[in-house]
């Protein structure tokens, strides 16, 4: 058991409550609450309606919670109704109606006497069904800036009451579709729009607290930051203010925020001017940057968006979460993109000198072409001379065909290792590395010996195998 509070640590309110002897201390909780959020009104000509006097069926018993109020108002005008009966001598400054608090046309005459409220407390039935009907005629009978307390929720769990354990009751019904109502604009940017009770939008809070739920009224008009919209006073005022201080004390953060803003508002001018406005001032920062890129998302400027990219990148190099930089990933299989620099290498060695060589055989072959075709034009042909020359050919085009087998054994592996080290270096990549890394392969092969190029020669080289064979016809 908590130990007792000195008498001279309780409020006001519940001492009240203790000389008046109401069950909002003691049974529950609530006059501590009820004296922080009623303080700064105590001298108010506060309207104060409570739902249920007290005393039940008993005429002359009740109003225990009334006459707290009237002294805790001193400039109150405090409304109790019961729907029993009430004979009770008490405060002038209270008075008593007796009827159901869910007779609309009842509470309606009430709140034309007595009203409008600044403070409503159901403390009546607490069946849920009656809390509920209770709130929808009573809610527009509350000023701006009013609250509508609802005390003992505990009974929309009590079956005993009408409540339920299963789905919560009618009262937690109620605070589901005051939360609703609080972000109507918030379901209306996904494109919800449940019935909602016309105070929609003067809903402006609703506090939770054990067996207590505290409703206040005010505007709720403020834009959902999901559909912001600067026909709405709410944005155009927030705008007005960061600017003005962000002129005053810019920060990369401030004008970020106001970038941000005026992007979810559709106010792309707006959001580049303030953008380049932040990049002057701070050019190599991501808060700044990355706002910036959204702008020249948005207004399909790819050469800004990819200078702000890379700029982005060198801060921020995993940014985006999908395209680490290829800085980043050549700094990571450093060890595996040397190895491979070394094996082109290699291969580019051994490739010139094959080239060389096939450029020299490509020499003698011309040289024993315009020999034959002199013997021929001096009739030498079945000479001495002639087989001489025939049998070089022969051993030439011997020699040039094993080169020419050497020289694709050589080149055909360089080419199929190359691709497949380039793939398993890049099939754990995301798709833009590999293309990145493959395309960078090829850069490396084209320069060693350039696809086309090597076609070509290829081709050359047979075409010039094939002109020899007048030579084996004159043999
Ligand atoms: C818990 S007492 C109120 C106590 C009082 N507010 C206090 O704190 O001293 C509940 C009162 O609500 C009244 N009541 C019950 N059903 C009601 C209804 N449908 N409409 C109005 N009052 C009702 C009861 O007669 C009873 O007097």
């Amino acid at each position: 058991m908590p130990p007792s509070e000195p008498i001279d640590d309780i409020d006001p309110l519940t001492r009240m409550a203790i000389k008046y002897g109401t069950d909002k201390w003691g049974g529950h909780f609530y006059t501590p609450l009820y004296h922080e959020l009623f303080a700064p009104l105590r001298d108010h000509p506060v309207r104060l309606l409570e739902i249920g006097t007290g005393g039940y069926d008993l005429e002359t018993v009740g109003g225990a919670s009334l006459a707290m109020w009237a002294e805790y108002f001193p400039n109150g005008s405090i409304t109790g109704i019961d729907i029993a009966p009430k004979r009770l001598s008490i405060d002038p400054r209270v008075k008593l109606f007796q009827g159901s608090q869910i007779d609309q046309a009842f509470l309606g005459e009430v709140a034309d006497e007595r009203g409008p409220y600044d403070i409503i407390i159901d403390d009546g039935s607490h069946e849920p069904k009656h809390v509920a009907a209770s709130f929808h005629i009573l809610f527009p009978y509350l000023v701006d800036g009013g609250m509508y307390i609802i005390e003992d929720v505990q009974t929309t769990f009590w079956p005993q009451f009408g409540g339920s354990i299963l789905d919560g009751g009618d009262t937690l019904k109620l605070a589901t579709t005051v939360i609703e109502c609080l972000n109507h604009a918030e379901l209306a940017a996904v494109g919800q729009s449940p019935s909602f009770p016309p105070f929609a939008n003067q809903i402006k809070s609703l506090r939770a607290y054990h067996n207590i739920l505290v409703i206040e009224k005010g505007d709720n008009c403020e834009p959902s930051i999901g559909a912001y919209d600067f026909n709405n006073s709410y944005a155009v005022n927030a705008a007005g203010i960061i600017e003005q201080e962000m002129q005053g004390t810019p920060t990369p953060g401030g004008l970020a925020n106001l970038i941000e803003l005026y992007l979810l508002g559709g106010n792309l001018l707006a959001a580049k001017e303030v953008a380049d406005r932040a990049l002057s001032l701070w050019p190599a920062n991501a808060s700044t940057l990355v706002p910036a890129y959204k702008v020249a998302s948005a207004l399909n400027d790819a050469s800004a968006k990819a200078n702000y990219f890379g700029r982005i990148l060198q801060i921020e190099p995993k940014w985006g979460g999908q395209i680490p930089s290829l800085d980043h990933l050549m700094a990571e299989r450093a060890d595996e993109l040397r190895a491979m620099r070394e094996t082109l290498t290699d291969w580019e060695v051994q490739i010139s000198s094959l080239r060389q060589f096939i450029a020299e055989q490509n020499e003698r072959f011309a040289n024993l072409q315009e020999q034959l075709i002199s013997a021929r034009q001096e009739n030498l042909v079945g000479s001495q001379e002639a087989a001489a020359v025939r049998q070089e050919n022969s051993a030439i085009r011997r020699e040039n065909a094993a080169l020419q087998r050497e020289y694709y054994t050589v080149f055909r592996p360089v080419l199929r290792n190359g691709l497949r080290l380039a793939r398993r270096l890049g099939g754990s990549l995301p798709q833009p590395c590999q293309d990145v890394l493959r395309a960078s392969f090829y850069g490396l092969v084209s320069r060693v010996a350039p696809k086309s190029a090597l076609a070509h020669e290829y081709q050359e080289f047979r075409r010039r195998s094939v002109s020899r064979r007048p030579c084996d016809r004159d043999a």
